[in-house]
């Protein structure tokens, strides 16, 4: 039998939703009432948005259903009993802990665990997981692999932490100062690359050295071990969910966004064997975010979630979700623009550093990038760099590790000829890259600088 090679979206629409085009002028109009910030852009100004994956993807027909069994008791909803079932199907911890989206998990955890003096190492802290660290007092560390801070380099598991490092820090702060060891599945910060079940094997045989414990920031889990499933020795044929399970068993816990692979556009949750810890957690949840069987979400969003973590582990799904973000990348680097390779699991990550090599760090390459994309073609899309993750703590400013911008694709949502257009616009602005300038802050808060900051673009050069 012939065996077709084009992967098609294993869906059909089934509710569609108008976008809005505009023109040129009014997106120029637009882009400097928002101070050239896109996170202050009216959403239905932006023609294709991919500023995140995050919570924008499109429920199944199954989901939207699930959603009429929500059962909205205070205390002990089946709702609830029917999320916990689907969260420990595939991540079999002893308590799992249900908050309105992953920072929350986050702020929770890490208000019991870090503080002053403490240090919390992981391959890559996104920036709210960072944020939720320094928050407390205690220090993030980013242990990536050298080959996972090199744009160009091909390596199966960029995502994967650096054991070697892992140990030096250890050695240098003492394991006390450690409360646990966190490793992001995939490596959003660092291109949405995936981390091998070897390496958190190896991970996990230094915590066991030391005493400490495993936290997986596992937002996208089920792409990871697709990754793992496609790329690692003995693992091609496994069912993904057999997949995750060995990677929630090298794990004493996780945080989670279940508007990732969760597919559902709220949700989240934290989870844990420590039923000490678990207490803890649970105490400060209920100050914060809702009793223990809802946590920060309705009846119906434990329903869509529970749905929603069926779906993900389907490997149709999962085949076209890869492939969605691959075809982006393979077609601009056809055309030469410098992307972050290979393909990540959830994003196409543009090298802007690369291709605005004119345009230093601090003035934000990423930034000018993203603009630009938005002025000619109304895409939407997220610098991570140095507007990101260029302010310290103390105060200072320093170039970030990379200047990238994101193009994350929201789940089951866009088409092919969406991308087709995306290829096209990206493809034009890069080849005018030359004539892009930087830009400079004109107002910003003291953290999480990227979501409120107003610019003002720099004068071009005469
Ligand atoms: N961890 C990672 C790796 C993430 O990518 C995110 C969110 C979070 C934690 C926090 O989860 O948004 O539910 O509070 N990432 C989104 C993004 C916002 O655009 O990458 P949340």
């Amino acid at each position: 039998m012939h065996r077709f090679q084009t992967i098609i979206e294993p869906f059909r629409i089934h509710s569609v939703e108008p976008i809005r085009f505009t023109t040129l002028a009014q997106r120029s109009a637009r882009l400097a009432e928002a101070g050239y910030n896109l996170f202050a852009l009216h959403a239905d100004d932006v023609l294709i948005d991919l500023l995140t994956d995050s919570g924008t993807g499109a429920m199944s027909r199954d989901q939207w259903a699930a959603i009429q069994h929500g059962d909205e008791s205070y205390a002990g909803s089946p709702s609830w009993y029917r999320f916990e079932a689907a969260v420990r199907e595939l991540f079999p911890f002893t308590h799992v802990i249900p908050t309105h989206q992953g920072r929350a998990a986050e702020k929770i955890l890490f208000s019991v665990i870090g503080g002053p003096g403490k240090v919390v190492p992981n391959n890559t802290h996104f920036d709210t997981t960072r944020a939720n660290v320094e928050y407390t007092g205690a220090e993030a560390v980013d242990l990536v692999i050298a080959e996972g801070k090199d744009p160009a380099c091909l390596h199966p598991f960029k995502g994967n932490l650096d054991v070697v490092a892992l140990e030096a820090l250890i050695a240098a702060r003492g394991a006390a100062a450690i409360p646990a060891v966190f490793v992001t599945i995939t490596n959003n910060s660092g291109g949405g690359q995936p981390v091998s079940l070897a390496n958190l094997r190896a991970v996990r045989q230094v915590c066991d050295r030391h005493g400490l414990p495993l936290f997986l920031d596992a937002c996208r889990f089920a792409e990871n071990a697709w990754f793992i499933h496609e790329r690692e020795d003995g693992q091609r044929g496994r069912p993904i969910k057999d997949i995750v399970r060995d990677m929630a068993a090298l794990a004493d816990g996780m945080t989670m966004s279940a508007k990732k692979d969760g597919l559902a556009n709220i949700g989240g949750w934290l989870a844990m064997n420590d039923p000490e810890l678990a207490a803890r957690c649970r105490n400060l949840l209920i100050l914060t975010e809702g009793f223990p069987t809802y946590g920060g979400l309705a009846g119906r969003d434990l329903e869509a979630i529970a749905q929603g973590l069926e779906e993900v582990v389907d490997e149709q799904y999962l085949r076209y979700r890869i492939r969605s973000a691959a075809y982006l990348a393979e077609a601009l680097e056809r055309a030469g623009v410098p992307t972050v390779r290979p393909a990540g699991g959830h994003a196409v990550y543009l090298d802007a550093r690369a291709l605005l090599p004119h345009v230093p760090p601090l003035a934000y390459p990423g930034q000018a990038l993203a603009v630009e994309l938005y002025r000619q073609g109304g895409i939407r899309g997220c610098e991570i760099g140095t507007v990101m993750f260029g302010r310290r703590p103390d105060g200072s400013e320093a170039p970030a590790a990379m200047d990238l911008v994101r193009l994350a694709l929201p789940r089951r949502t866009y088409t092919q000829s969406h991308m087709d257009y995306v290829i096209e616009v990206v493809t034009w602005v890069a080849a005018r890259a030359r004539e892009l300038t930087g830009l400079r802050i004109v107002d910003e808060p003291p953290a999480l600088r990227h979501f409120t900051a107003r610019f003002t673009p720099l004068t071009p050069a005469p």
